[in-house]
């Protein structure tokens, strides 16, 4: 058996040595992973190689399914397949068999890229892309060394457990508009409205930059191009650090979000390695997105998010955290990439997008270490050394008073090394540098900082409001211990607590269900 068959779990009918000898190696590899302190111990990831993007998230049958774009052969990026995970509370999670694979001769023969979930007649469809090598007169991706057709695919679930599934043979959206010219054309994202299915594709053309198609059906077979959603050119979009005339916005969605007056349509995508979003007006009648404001999902290493409505009815965000090291690093290591902690995501009453980390992850909490607040620099020095994060695997959160004074607040570990640092300045009061990155927290008041450090990563979000995702690379066999450091005046440091969190499985989910 080689080794995707056997990490597909697809059971088959091989020579028993050579299925020794591939078992061997995988629980190698599943033991090197499973002892590793840069693998998280609460974060979704896949049993072993490399993940990207979630994929068609839904709470189906009271489970919580994700899925997600996934290579087998190895930790790097390539020959897409989707990976599958399943959970009750969005916490907790069961990894299951790979759900999608390419089909050889079909539209997806060389790769089943990012989509969406939708119930139809009670079941589950997965509106998907598939790419296929093509000349590349014909190609919608090239790159180089590759040329690429991309066609958007539609995939049936065949049980409950959303375990099996049946392709259509045929795209149903086979070619970009007539006389479109676009680099890129994926990351379906359907949703229903009235008499009509809508559907939101990823584009972008030249001098015009990335853009959205927007497509409308009756049935999500038949489907006809509507007009552009959106597009950078004369929006209120982030500019880009840099302007790319290949830019595509990745992986678009829109949803309403909000009640009453409040209520606005927000649209988030990704392009050039950074998550944002729009808020604004949609004229439901004739689908005209008006932006009014415009942000980051997240400042650091996220990507590629994707949202669903949970059974509570709240809008989850889910993204991929990629790595930061170089290739060759994570290669060796077996694995590469997780998914972001679910996000619960609201408006502001101006139209600005807020996000928290579920609060269902504090089911996760043990003992709080709590810091009784002190004037004396001093001791708290010697207070906040006593409070630890042990294994890679803790909560941290803080509030701190943005004043006429510096502060710096930072976790540390062996040698005093920090790993995190995130600072506040009086020159800039309205924003904090999360290890040199600066983040955007609105005026008025204090500055909550809530950390998740897990492996090598830690997801930081500053008063509910913005969220700047790190990665970080200590060296050893074994996990260092993390402690809070406090720069600054004592008393601007207001509340302090850490938790250790319990791991969600005893072997940092290397075993396939
Ligand atoms: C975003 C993305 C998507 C595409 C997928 C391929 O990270 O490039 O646009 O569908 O990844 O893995």
């Amino acid at each position: 058996m080689n080794r995707r068959a056997f990490v597909q779990g697809l059971a088959g009918v091989v020579a028993a040595s050579k299925w020794t000898e591939a078992r061997t190696v995988e629980t190698r590899l599943a033991e090197r992973l499973a002892a590793d302190p840069l693998r998280p111990q609460y974060h979704l990831l896949p049993v072993a190689n490399w993940m990207n993007d979630p994929n068609g998230p839904i709470f189906w049958r009271g489970q919580y399914h994700m899925f997600y774009q996934y290579n087998p052969d190895g930790a790097y990026w390539g020959d897409m397949h989707w990976g599958h995970a399943v959970s009750a509370d969005m916490v907790h999670w069961r990894q299951l068999p790979v759900a999608l694979a390419p089909t050889p001769g079909g539209p997806d023969s060389a790769g089943v890229f990012s989509g969406t979930a939708a119930v139809v007649d009670g079941r589950v469809q997965m509106i998907y892309t598939g790419v296929r090598s093509v000349p590349e007169a014909a190609a919608t991706i090239k790159n180089g060394d590759q040329s690429l057709l991309e066609t958007q695919c539609v995939a049936i679930s065949e049980d409950e457990s959303l375990s099996r599934w049946r392709k259509r043979t045929q795209p149903v959206i086979a070619a970009p508009p007539a006389g479109m010219q676009v680099n890129g054309f994926r990351d379906p994202s359907p949703w229903r409205q009235g008499e009509w299915w809508y559907l939101t594709l990823a584009a972008g053309s030249g001098e015009r930059g990335g853009a959205v198609l927007l497509y409308r059906s009756r049935d999500l077979q038949q489907w006809e191009f509507v007009h552009l959603l959106a597009e950078r050119k004369g929006s209120i979009a982030v500019p880009l650090e840099k302007p790319d005339a290949n830019e595509v916005w990745e992986c678009p969605e829109f949803f309403a979000l909000g009640e009453g007056a409040a209520r606005r349509h927000v649209l988030i995508y990704s392009t050039n390695g950074k998550a944002y979003w729009l808020s604004g007006r949609l004229d439901e009648r004739t689908m005209q997105f008006a932006p009014e404001q415009a942000g980051v999902l997240d400042y650091g290493s996220y990507y590629a998010p994707k949202t669903q409505v949970d059974a509570a009815g709240r809008r989850i965000l889910w993204g991929w955290i990629p790595e930061t090291r170089p290739l060759a690093e994570y290669k060796a290591a077996g694995w590469a990439g997780l998914m972001s902690l679910p996000r619960v995501l609201t408006l502001s009453a101006e139209g600005r997008l807020r996000m928290q980390v579920a609060p269902e992850l504090e089911r996760l909490q043990t003992a709080e270490q709590r810091l009784t607040p002190m004037s004396d620099a001093e001791a708290l020095r010697v207070s906040m050394k006593a409070m630890r994060i042990a294994d890679y695997c803790g909560e941290l959160r803080c509030v701190a008073a943005r004043g006429e004074r510096a502060w710096e607040m930072a976790l540390v570990g062996d040698e005093a090394k920090p790993w995190l640092r995130v600072a506040y300045a009086p020159m800039n009061p309205l924003e904090v540098c999360v290890n040199g990155i600066p983040v955007p927290v609105a005026g008025g008041g204090a500055c909550e900082m809530r950390v998740w450090v897990d492996g090598s990563s830690m997801e930081v979000v500053l008063n509910g409001e913005s969220a700047c995702t790190i990665r970080f690379y200590p060296e050893g066999r074994e996990a260092q211990e993390l402690h809070p450091q406090w720069t600054g005046e004592a008393t601007a440091l207001r509340e302090l607590s850490v938790w250790a969190l319990t791991p969600i499985s005893p072997d940092r989910l290397t075993t396939l269900a």
